[in-house]
């Protein structure tokens, strides 16, 4: 087991750094351990300790503070806490509940936010760039009414099924409920790959006829693919039969419907669509790579699969599938009754709202939010909304043929195409009503509002500077329009694109009525051979910021 000070260079800005220079980072740290530099801590003391005790000691990062002391020790406090435990897991002693369920990048350590939480008063919590919904989770387990925004469509998709819960007291039978329809996926499974087989040969005689008629393209052994891409967008093949078994399930009338709906922006059928999204971005993660033929899943092509449908590989493939979904619902179930114990029975279901938080409907942020905790993007260094897209292509596509339900049949209809105004603020709706598109011409909204982002960057190396600053301003000011005279708001935020963030944050924070109150920094240095140093992480800031009254 890696010393605490390695296990923190490898982890601090994770999901930032590339793994060459995560390695890099680790190594920069042993040998600074080697040579006496970092004091490294006994596996015996570590166990005694909780994370919250080696967060009150000075750490081996380098650290400044500006600010009050009592409130510097809390934010310092914090960001060890960040840089020491990463993401997604949460340390030992603290509840992990949804946390990490279902990939986000750039993630906050939630038992940061825990802690950041110390210092900002009052009932409610407003996350504007909500990402997987963190904040949102700890905001719930101390009873707060919680506000999350986020741009992309998948941010919310996650956020909402990380702070969905049960009605307070159906949740056991909620959870049975979905543990049962997953069973019966797996039972249903034959019928369902019989079905997608069927789909196939129609697909394929529709084919032949249409270049009989001279018609068709050549089969340049690229169709299959495309033609997956066009029904399932791009659903590994193997998925299609657990997928379709999942809507049969729902759609099915005769069998038991869940209780309620629920708490939050989905319902338990929609939970259930979104471990099915869970359980294939597993399985895409490069588990059973080392595995042999069609079951790693990776052969796509129509030839491939005809193979293992001869060989029964393809049917082994399936059933693992399905069984893996049936493990993430038993998963889910178990951290969102985590989620329920932790939360009280009267916090209010989020409000997440899927959009630019510079357009925000004063509806929503109507100035009675008490704080904001939040970790914006950094500057040029990544594109979430790029990341969405991949996902929703690769893996997210839990779709049969267009919406699944339309509410009319038991419990599918979470994913009705004709969107009400709640559904369409809670955001999840959105990532499954979007199709997949054959080409790169997705919706605009699925392209557009993303500020900060590396392709910004990319574009306009010379203007990104000032244009990142108005933006700081623009997002800071809806910030301060929706709190409380005296609300507060904590931003963590990283360097990037040569800008000092922390100044960045204070200054944008000054023009539009949130002054400074204190803020501590992160760095990883290294002294080089030559004298000079190296910043060897990026340096990380924790700005605490207050609503002039
Ligand atoms: C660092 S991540 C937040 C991660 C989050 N704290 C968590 O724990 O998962 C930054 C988020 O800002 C979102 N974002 C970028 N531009 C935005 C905008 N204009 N309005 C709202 N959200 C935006 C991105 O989609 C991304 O999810």
């Amino acid at each position: 087991m890696p010393a605490p000070g390695v296990a923190a260079a490898a982890r601090c800005g994770a999901s930032i750094l590339a793994p060459r220079r995560v390695r890099r980072l680790v190594q920069l740290v042993r040998s600074a351990s080697a040579s006496g530099e970092v004091e490294m801590d006994t596996a015996a003391e570590r166990e005694k300790e909780t994370y919250l005790e080696s967060a009150s000691r000075p750490s081996r990062f380098q650290e400044s503070q500006w600010g009050p002391e009592d409130v510097c020790t809390v934010l310092l406090e914090a960001m060890r806490v960040q840089w020491s435990h990463g993401y997604p897991h949460t340390p030992r002693g603290y509840p992990r509940t949804t946390h990490g369920f279902h990939e986000y990048p750039a993630g906050m350590q939630a038992a940061a936010a825990d802690r950041i939480l110390d210092v900002l008063p009052g009932d409610s919590l407003l996350d504007p760039f909500t990402g997987g919904g963190t904040s949102l989770v700890v905001g719930m387990t101390k009873g707060r009414r919680t506000v999350g925004i986020d741009v992309s469509p998948l941010a919310a998709f996650v956020a909402t099924h990380r702070t969905w819960r049960p009605g307070v007291g159906a949740e056991e039978e909620t959870f049975e409920w979905m543990r049962h329809t997953a069973a019966r996926v797996v039972d249903g499974l034959d019928d369902a790959a019989k079905a997608v087989r069927d789909e196939d040969e129609d697909a394929k005689a529709a084919k032949e006829s249409e270049s009989e008629k001279g018609s068709a393209e050549g089969d340049d052994g690229t169709h299959g693919v495309r033609e997956g891409a066009k029904k399932g967008g791009g659903v590994p093949r193997a998925w299609r039969a657990a997928r379709r078994s999942l809507a049969s399930a729902l759609d099915d009338p005769t069998a038991p419907q869940p209780p309620s709906p629920g708490l939050g922006g989905s319902t338990p059928a929609g939970a259930l669509w979104f471990c099915l999204s869970v359980a294939l971005q597993r399985s895409q993660k490069g588990r059973g790579k080392k595995k042999r033929g069609y079951k790693n899943q990776r052969q796509r092509t129509k030839k491939d699969f005809e193979v293992a449908i001869e060989t029964g590989a393809a049917i082994e493939a399936e059933v693992e599938c399905a069984l893996s979904f049936q493990k993430c619902v038993d998963e889910y179930c178990d951290r969102v009754g985590e989620l329920c114990e932790h939360t009280p029975g009267s916090t209010p279901a989020p409000v997440i709202v899927n959009g630019d938080v510079r357009s925000v409907s004063e509806a929503v942020l109507d100035g009675s939010v008490t704080s904001a905790l939040t970790s914006p993007p950094y500057p040029g260094v990544y594109d979430y909304l790029s990341f969405a897209r991949k996902v929703r292509a690769g893996s997210g596509a839990a779709l049969v043929d267009g919406p699944v339900g339309d509410g009319s049949s038991g419990g599918a209809g979470s994913y009705s195409q004709e969107t009400t105004d709640d559904a369409k603020r809670h955001g999840a709706l959105r990532y499954f009503a979007t199709a997949v598109p054959d080409d790169r011409n997705w919706p605009t909204d699925w392209n557009s509002g993303e500020f900060g982002s590396r392709r910004e960057l990319r574009q306009d190396p010379r203007a990104f500077k000032d244009v990142w600053q108005e933006d700081q301003r623009a997002w800071l000011g809806v910030v301060s329009r929706a709190l409380v005279p005296g609300g507060r708001a904590a931003v963590m935020i990283g360097d990037g694109a040569n800008v000092d963030t922390r100044l960045s944050t204070i200054d944008a924070g000054a023009v539009v009525g949130l002054s400074h109150v204190a803020s501590v920094s992160m760095a990883l240095t290294h002294d080089m051979a030559d004298g000079g140093v190296w910043n060897a992480a990026r340096r990380e800031h924790l700005v605490l910021l207050e609503k002039t009254a």
